[in-house]
């Protein structure tokens, strides 16, 4: 949560327009408000405002914003609400040092209670302003560098954090320290970047150095210089070449980034498949040695998980959960050497998940993870990574990762299926060929629905409540349809499994109720036809994910969406998403919210 930026540029200019550009492709972590400092003629020039960036710029003039080396920051709120004095940048009382944070300090309130003792004062509810004013305690106190002031301070902090600080004191110079929370350095020949994920610096520049926890940053117009604050060592990192390209992210021309996320997938997907993965097989492997195995994830990311989990008990026929990532204390007395656990996380930085698998490992657990960012807390924490491939997800609601996700449990699942002899030769190819298709099926299905979902949007719009029904695998795909209409429509909308909505859900039901149910070829289908039925009766407006061709089930419901035929039933969980990611984005649309930021919410969780 909160997104974090520094860049230093050759001479002091104009720096304003280039750290708002940065500050933007972050603004999916957090957008309550924003804030911007930089050095120029040897002051500080701190611009911070509540709102979202574009709020903001509305007051300021970014060619206001000068200096050499500039700072910038979007606020998700925990501590105190959103407002012009909790904004980061924070300052200390001579106005000398400037911090941005990503993360929660833990004691601040004892520190500062100690700085107010020392005298100094304070000009917001944050946590986050005890560290300035730390600096400038140990710059006073001990007569040491800039530098050793900062090392000091993030001594002394206890909690998570991505910071950066600049100074009058050392206008040339970003000083960065990171531990639980992300920051990745981006190295261009004109400019350095700091920030909490790489789409910041994406169109200045492919090369970036990944740091860890417990390190020390110091960033000049061509250098970086990293020190593991634990040893006190210096470390050479060379820089790698993200495949990313700048245009991932861009909108290239769709109205959000959850719309063109929602096309992306047919690409997403066809990336996954293409790419080859040796960790495929090893992972294979050890979940199917294992004695236990737990899939831990959160959100969007869990429902992924439970396709995971089912095809585990089916082709291995092994006890296998999902967990939901913040109630793993309910099954850490269960974690030993012989459990595997397959964290799932499209940014690898979610701390629910992130302090659940450090204590399984401490456990003997081995970690086998499926993550969308290269280098993120869970792949540094993981025995074998699978990645998701999907590229830059900028769009707060997950889409184009939920179904990279399913699709690389898939993956795992049919290595199991051959490892563990469930499936024979035949059945595994037939498989695979129709898990080759699954890019074309959701290509299709965006193109048969999308009018569709736009046009029931328009009714589901003026709804408050809504329940989305299914059966068995695709109970998930329910729950995720569900979760997104919530999250950025803002409609109660609550998932169930079909079969079990007549014991107390359907007490909700009244006239022209919205009932939103997945109806896939499968085992499930008879049945979910009299759960259709019963809701009819209490007054539902039915609306069916369906087969197309259905026409038993078209005659049964108001609205359809249609998934064309041609593929094993098995993998209905990721094009039967498809129009229900649809029906959220244009129900939002239309009931005037920006999909992209949903209120109160942040992409990357990385508070517990
Ligand atoms: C919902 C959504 C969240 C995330 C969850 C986990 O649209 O995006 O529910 O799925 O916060 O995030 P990751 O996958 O980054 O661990």
């Amino acid at each position: 949560m909160c997104g974090i930026v520094g860049i230093i540029q050759q001479t002091e200019s104009k720096i304003g327009n280039e750290i708002i550009e940065a500050l933007t492709k972050l603004e999916y972590r957090g957008y309550d408000s924003v804030g911007v400092a930089s050095v120029a003629n040897g002051e500080l020039i701190i611009v911070k405002d509540e709102g979202k960036i574009a709020e903001v710029l509305e007051k300021i003039d970014l060619d206001s914003i000068k200096g050499r080396v500039a700072i910038g920051h979007t606020r998700w709120a925990t501590h105190g609400p959103p407002s012009k004095e909790n904004a980061h940048p924070h300052v200390d009382c001579k106005k000398q040092i400037s911090v941005i944070h990503n993360g929660i300090i833990e004691n601040f309130q004892q520190l500062k209670n100690e700085l107010l003792e020392q005298g100094h004062v304070f000009q917001s509810e944050t946590d986050t302003e005890v560290l300035p004013h730390l600096i400038e305690q140990f710059l006073e106190e001990e007569k040491v560098s800039l530098e050793e002031a900062i090392i000091k301070t993030v001594e002394r902090i206890e909690g998570t954090y991505g910071i950066c600080v600049i100074s009058t004191l050392e206008p040339d110079k970003i000083f960065c320290a990171k531990k639980d929370s992300p920051l990745v350095i981006g190295i261009n020949d004109n400019r350095m970047f700091c920030a909490s994920d790489i789409p910041a610096f994406l169109s200045y520049t492919q090369e970036v150095v990944l740091l860890h926890d417990d390190e020390f940053v110091t960033i000049s117009k061509d250098n970086y210089e990293i020190i593991d604050l634990k040893t006190g060592e210096t470390i050479t990192r060379k820089p790698y070449t993200v495949s990313w390209k700048p245009e991932m992210a861009q909108k290239a021309g769709f109205p959000h980034f959850m719309l063109k996320e929602i096309h992306e997938q047919p690409n997403t997907l066809a990336d996954y498949i293409r790419i080859e993965q040796p960790s495929i097989l090893k992972i294979a492997e050890k979940i199917y040695e294992a004695e236990k195995v737990f899939l831990l994830a959160a959100g969007t990311a869990h429902y992924s998980t439970l396709t995971g989990q089912n095809l585990i008990r089916r082709f291995v026929k092994k006890p296998c959960s999902s967990v939901i990532a913040s109630e793993y204390e309910l099954i850490k007395n269960l974690i030993d050497e012989k459990t595997v656990i397959v964290p799932v996380s499209q940014s690898g930085e979610t701390m629910d998940t992130i302090m659940a698998i450090k204590n399984a490992r401490e456990l003997g657990a081995t970690i086998l993870s499926a993550v969308n960012i290269v280098g993120s807390t869970v792949t540094r924490h993981s025995d074998e990574v699978l990645y998701l491939y999907a590229g830059p997800e900028i769009g707060v609601a997950a889409t184009k990762t939920y179904t990279a996700q399913t699709l690389a449990m898939w993956d795992i699942g049919l290595e199991l299926g051959k490892i563990s002899g469930e499936l024979d030769n035949d059945e595994y190819e037939m498989y695979r060929t129709n898990f080759k298709n699954i890019p074309s099926i959701v290509k299709q299905t965006i193109v048969h629905n999308e009018a569709r979902a736009n046009h029931i949007a328009s009714w589901f719009a003026k709804k408050n409540s809504s329940f989305y029904l299914a059966r068995s695998l695709n109970l998930q795909t329910a729950r995720e349809g569900a979760l997104k209409m919530k999250e950025i429509a803002y409609i109660h909308s609550e998932a169930y499994p079909a079969g079990e909505s007549k014991h107390g859900p359907i007490a909700l039901v009244e006239e022209d109720y919205p009932v939103v149910f997945v109806t896939p070829q499968d085992q499930t289908r008879k049945l979910i036809v009299g759960n259709i039925m019963e809701m009819k009766a209490r007054g539902a407006t039915a609306i069916a994910v369906l087969e197309e061709g259905d026409k038993e089930m078209e005659e049964l419901v108001k609205w359809k969406f249609e998934i064309p035929k041609g593929y094993s039933e098995m993998f209905s969980t990721i094009p039967y998403v498809v129009p229900l990611q649809l029906l959220a984005y244009y129900t939002a649309v239309r009931r005037g919210y920006s999909p992209d930021q949903p209120r109160n919410l942040s992409k990357s969780v990385t508070v517990l």
